[in-house]
């Protein structure tokens, strides 16, 4: 039994909320329950600061604050803390990348998807994790990196024969927990061991109005929104998340969101460079494309790294660039992050309440006095969010790692009505990914005359493939391995290569 329905109009009063309960006598018991489950998740002084953090933050931020306010502190990441794929050479490549097979195979190290956003953009109704963006295999996202997973387990405990395992620790929030668990139980966990596979939730925060007031998104219903990638702190500790990695021995997390296709899931090169260099806390980047480009950056605020957005730096400062020619703020933040256990619990139990709010401005659908469901046209609501990446200022060694954006990012943001980040440029991204590594491993593509098909080796990275070539994960982590099955073969577009195609190809060599 939670509080009576005085207690609680009483306390929504002293805090110029009490509308939340408007309809309350037209609400059945199970509404009534619920509606007070969700208001004693906050006390009332907890919901009375959310309401004014949200409209001060909301009115600062429409005030203008923060353009171009940054430009006097910033410094670019020191040269020895950012290292490179593409600047460094093959043998140091090497090096970093059996340090990384060596942890895992040790079952040091644990991967950790981001995946509890609404996904608004792309507007399915349904995890972004389990969207098929139309790969001849029609794999979803979650089934890709569930095979990666298997993948690099196999590539570490082969290198040092023993048997490893990944954990794969999976935060969600209420919209996505049930589909997900729903979905990984119908595919069987993807032939991943289920006590592998650690489903959490965040929180849930409530939008609010430009005037401080908790949105009513139904008339016994407040409206929720998760509290933000970066609730990820709060929800490791709820959820007892780092006593279970603790009791695995795990040393190490790759933290990453659901929607980039290209994701290197636990990838050793990476954690082989930050265990080398001892780092705490890592960031991987990815070169920013143009001085305009809407991606935070990661660099130097003070003297203490941090993830700057576009909107904070000026025009002039976006522009500057090395002697070399490449912008000097150029290392693009893709939310794929290294963490030691220790700095994760740092942050969880120390300076998680120091990470600011930032505030989103979006269409939050109502009931009005009159009880009537508005959809707005024009945004009405403030929906307040941690970011993961704000921790950074609180590393005792950061490092940042870039990598070659044709390799290793492509997110699925939006629908394919958008011009940027859609199903088809997440597929072909993929497509391309895969036809250049077929090409390096020694096969040509021909058309059904036996005329080849192909631009060599000189695809760049965003160009689109000549043809429709996609390699199972099970069979090829990052390209590795398939000279076995390609050299000196003529395939034909669209060509599947998976497990029993590989068994068959080793097998009429
Ligand atoms: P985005 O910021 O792109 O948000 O999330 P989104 O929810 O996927 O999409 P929109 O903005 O509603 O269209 C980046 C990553 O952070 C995760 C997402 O699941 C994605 O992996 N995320 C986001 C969370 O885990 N929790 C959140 O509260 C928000």
């Amino acid at each position: 039994m939670g509080p009576s329905e005085e207690e609680l109009r009483a306390r929504l009063q002293r805090v110029g909320q009490a509308h939340l309960l408007r309809f309350w006598a037209e609400l059945e018991p199970a509404q009534r329950d619920s509606l007070r489950e969700t208001l004693a998740q906050l006390s009332a002084e907890e919901l009375d600061e959310h309401c004014r953090r949200a409209a001060e933050a909301c009115a600062r931020e429409r005030g203008g604050a923060g353009q171009g306010g940054l430009d006097g502190s910033l410094e670019p990441i020191p040269a020895e803390l950012l290292g490179s794929v593409c600047r460094s050479d093959g043998a140091m490549l090497e090096r970093w990348e059996e340090e990384g097979l060596r942890q895992i195979s040790q079952d040091k190290v644990a991967v950790l998807l981001l995946a509890g956003g609404q996904g608004t953009r792309l507007g399915v109704p349904y995890p972004k994790g389990m969207y098929d963006v139309g790969l001849p295999s029609h794999k979803t996202l979650y089934q890709i990196q569930a095979e990666r997973i298997r993948r690099v387990e196999q590539l570490a405990g082969g290198r040092f024969g023993v048997q490893c395992t990944i954990p794969w620790y999976i935060m969600t929030s209420e919209f996505t927990l049930g589909p997900t668990e729903k979905f990984f139980q119908e595919h069987n966990y993807f032939n991943l061991k289920k006590p592998n596979v650690v489903m959490f939730e965040q929180r849930m925060l409530p939008a609010v109005t430009f005037d401080g007031k908790a949105i009513l998104e139904e008339k016994g219903k407040v409206a929720l929104a998760p509290d933000g990638n970066g609730g990820l702190y709060r929800a490791l500790m709820e959820n007892k998340i780092l006593e279970d990695m603790d009791r695995r021995g795990i040393q190490y997390i790759h933290v990453y969101c659901v929607d980039n296709i290209l994701v290197k899931m636990a990838d050793p090169v990476f954690i082989g460079f930050c265990v080398s260099k001892g780092a705490d806390c890592g960031a991987k980047v990815v070169e920013k494309a143009y001085p305009t480009e809407p991606v935070g950056v990661v660099c130097r605020v003070n003297g203490v790294c941090q993830v700057v957005e576009y909107s904070e730096i000026t025009l002039d400062t976006a522009q500057m660039r090395n002697p070399d020619g490449r912008l000097t703020y150029s290392s693009g933040n893709i939310c794929n992050h290294f963490f030691t256990l220790g700095f994760l619990r740092a942050i969880a139990e120390k300076f998680e309440p120091q990470l600011k709010y930032h505030v989103a401005i979006k269409k939050v659908p109502f009931v009005n006095e009159e009880g009537n469901l508005v959809k707005p046209l024009k945004p009405n609501g403030i929906k307040l969010e941690k970011f993961v990446f704000d921790v950074f200022q609180f590393s005792k060694n950061f490092v940042a790692f870039e990598v070659p954006r044709e390799d290793e990012f492509s997110p699925l943001k939006n629908a394919d009505t958008a011009n940027i980040d859609t199903p088809t440029m997440a597929r072909q991204a993929l497509l391309s990914q895969h036809y250049r590594w077929v090409v390096k491993a020694g096969a040509t593509f021909v058309d059904a005359s036996g005329q080849r098909i192909d631009k060599k080796h000189s695809l760049s990275g965003d160009e689109e493939s000549p043809v429709v070539c996609e390699i199972s994960p099970l069979v090829s982590y990052f390209g590795e391995g398939l000279e076995t099955y390609l050299k000196s073969k003529n395939l034909q577009s669209p060509f599947l290569l998976d497990e029993s195609a590989a068994e068959f190809m080793a097998q009429h060599e």
